[in-house]
């Protein structure tokens, strides 16, 4: 049966050139692509090549220019520190010029790398949008990261200029970011190290700066004049977002300026079915894709107003602050993590709180970052009376893959599946010799390439882990690295991750990269460390460390400190908060650690014994062991 969604879905598919150049007519380019889709160096493709754009033009300047100067297109709302800031579209823009010609002023130039280390204020939106508007490649990292994750990403990006702040606002407690800069600075190799940090000193904490390398933000933005923007070919780089891989070191997913602006501006109106002058607030960080994409981009380049929220669903300071925020703002569609409404629901599980406050135009809840559990779906459909909508993405895809588009056509949602492909997205499920499997089996989730614009070209300076990650295990294919099915209605499901990667709190953790550290650690031997069931973060961490021989310390002090040690250096946001000491791992007869195994155990779920398994006896050690710390009380 056609609607207009097959339609849509269709023509994205057969005649991508078509689609996906009728969407860039919507957006501003000093001179036009000369092809849509360049598929002359596959499996490299690339987007609307020959084309020249701006993409701060497209978030600020252009709207301006229509008449839509006075309107806001950023509101910070903090309850943390009890401010409300609007910005329209032309103090938006003056202050980003401004920025930009700071930034010049210390001589970053087109192609230069800018990594940020902010927390949710507005000047990291100001300082993005200033990056994009002269061509440097913005590096944003999220602020719960440690000084050596940042140390690590400072190697890769080699940045002129370092741009953060005195400190961030994590509930009641102030976090100093100035010292964990300097010491990431410190860890950093010498020819990667910024000429110049910019800081922005905030009221409630002052950091202390260092002579000859550290500028204050309000005195680079007084000496500065604004600077205009400057026109980019489509395929320059925006930005390059760091994320976990399956190793401590992590990949530099990178995003270009053309496709990007067109495949962005697109989606808000086709998935979010939200148009210019309307309210759209993603409550994310900027240090992670769903903060880039609709916190910052999406919006501005539709012409709605978009909500920096620098707070949290809970605590700041009730289980009502998002209901006061939509309400407040007038949000018509709202995007979160499906964790940030079990918060809500743990604190207030009646949503009595929702009773205060007018949420008449609130039109849809978006919902992404990890699987939507049935509970949080219903709670959050029968709390709000809207429409609760999955979709499944990742930071590599930069917007979503499946997505039920309620601006093409509304589907009924099905409970488990963030509906259908996108369009532009050809997802298929395959087994592991890459053929496809029937309607509802189980494989491995893939998209046959080219993927669409928006999507990332290429990881920074590394086109072989590029391909190692993502092309070469399914020839034709981009590896999503998710497992699921497609069922008979075309509905897809997601259902786990194949690799390490596991989605705490909505945030993206590699357990080999725990592992690594864990290793380290002088007393153990060998260990493992795998995600598990967690009824608000949705997984957490938690960690097995097998000991040397003759190790005859205290267990809890050693594991106290490998907690301390995976906080200090990938950092807080890893919530690696539980371990314990086993006297050996399970394992199959060719050494390989049976963590799938480990997992059912400490979620309760039911397992089978595998066949392969060195010894079946270290199971119920194992099952005893997480009975100790909490996890697996089915058999006892
Ligand atoms: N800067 C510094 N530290 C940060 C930080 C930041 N930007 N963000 C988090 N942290 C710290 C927290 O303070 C906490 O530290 P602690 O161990 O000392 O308490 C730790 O990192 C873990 O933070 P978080 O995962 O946020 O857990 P939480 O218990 O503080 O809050 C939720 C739980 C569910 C309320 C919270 O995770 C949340 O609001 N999630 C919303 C979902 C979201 O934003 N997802 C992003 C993708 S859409
Ligand atoms: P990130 O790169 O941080 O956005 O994380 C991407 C990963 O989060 C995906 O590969 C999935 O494993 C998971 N994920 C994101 N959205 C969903 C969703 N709607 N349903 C299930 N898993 C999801």
């Amino acid at each position: 049966m056609t609607n207009p969604y097959n339609e849509a879905f269709d023509l994205s598919i057969n005649d991508p050139d078509a689609f996906w150049g009728k969407a860039a007519e919507d957006c501003h380019w000093y001179k036009k692509w000369d092809k849509v889709l360049d598929d002359s160096n596959k499996p490299f493709y690339r987007w609307f090549m020959g084309g020249e754009i701006n993409t701060c033009y497209n978030a600020l300047d252009l709207h301006v220019e229509n008449g839509r100067g006075d309107q806001d297109a950023l509101i910070y709302d903090s309850p943390v520190t009890d401010t409300i800031k609007k910005y329209t579209y032309s103090q938006l823009k003056d202050e980003v010029a401004l920025f930009a010609g700071a930034l010049s002023d210390q001589g970053v130039e087109k192609g230069d790398r800018v990594l940020l280390y902010m927390p949710m204020i507005p000047e990291a939106a100001i300082a993005m949008l200033a990056c994009a508007r002269i061509g440097a490649v913005h590096g944003v990292v999220f602020g719960g990261f440690a000084a050596n994750e940042l140390a690590t990403r400072i190697n890769d990006a080699k940045p002129k200029v370092i741009v953060s702040a005195s400190c961030g606002i994590e509930v009641a407690k102030i976090i100093d970011y100035k010292p964990l800069l300097d010491e990431a600075i410190k860890l950093s190799d010498p020819d990667s190290q910024p000429e110049k940090c910019i800081i922005f000193q905030r009221p409630m904490q002052a950091a202390t700066m260092i002579e000859g390398r550290d500028l204050d933000w309000n005195d680079v933005m007084a000496a500065a004049s604004p600077h205009d923007c400057v026109p980019l070919a489509a395929t320059d780089p925006l930005y390059i977002l760091y994320t976990s891989g399956t190793t401590g070191e992590p990949k530099g997913v990178v995003r270009d300026n053309g496709g990007h602006v067109v495949a962005l501006k697109w989606s808000m109106k086709n998935i979010y079915n939200v148009d210019a002058g309307d309210v759209y607030w993603a409550a994310s960080d900027v240090g992670w894709v769903v903060g880039h994409s609709y916190i910052i981009y999406a919006p501005l380049f539709k012409g709605c107003t978009t909500i920096l929220f620098e707070g949290k669903p809970v605590g700041t300071p009730d289980a009502g602050v998002f209901w006061r925020v939509i309400s407040e703002h007038n949000v018509k569609t709202m995007f979160t993590a499906p964790t940030a409404f079990r918060a809500i629901k743990r604190e207030d599980p009646r949503a009595e709180l929702l009773k205060q406050y007018d949420l008449s135009n609130f039109k849809a809840l978006f919902l992404a970052g990890e699987r939507l559990d049935p509970d949080t779906l219903h709670w959050a459909e029968n709390s709000l009376g809207i429409p609760v909508i999955d979709h499944w993405w990742q930071t590599e895809t930069g917007w979503a893959i499946c997505a039920n588009a309620i601006g093409i056509h509304p589907f009924p949602v099905k409970e488990g599946s963030p509906t259908r492909p996108a369009p532009g997205w050809n997802v298929q499920v395959v087994d592991p010799d890459n053929q496809p499997v029937k309607a509802g089996d189980i494989g491995a989730l893939v998209v046959k390439l080219p993927l669409p614009p928006g999507s990332l070209p290429t990881l920074w300076n590394n086109d072989k882990r590029f391909l190692e990650s993502y092309l070469d295990e399914f020839p034709g294919y981009y590896k999503t690295a998710d497992a699921g099915f497609i069922d008979e209605d075309g509905y897809v499901f997601v259902m786990s991750r194949t690799d390490d990667i596991i989605n705490v709190a909505g945030h993206r953790l590699s357990t080999g990269a725990m592992e690594e550290i864990l290793a380290d650690h002088p007393d153990v031997a060998e260990c493992a460390v795998l995600g598990v069931e967690d009824q608000l973060k949705g997984q957490v961490p938690v960690g097995f460390v097998v000991l040397n021989a003759g190790v005859d310390r205290d267990h809890s002090e050693i594991v106290q400190e490998v907690i301390q040690s995976v906080r200090k250096r990938i950092g807080p946001v890893a919530s690696f908060k539980t371990a314990t000491v086993v006297k050996r791992l399970p394992k199959t007869r060719s050494g390989k650690i049976l963590r799938g195994t480990i997992q059912k155990i400490a979620d309760n779920k039911d397992y089978k014994v595998p066949a392969t398994i060195d010894d079946p006896t270290i199971l119920e050690e194992m099952e005893d062991a997480l009975i100790g710390i909490g996890y697996a009380k089915a058999r006892k």
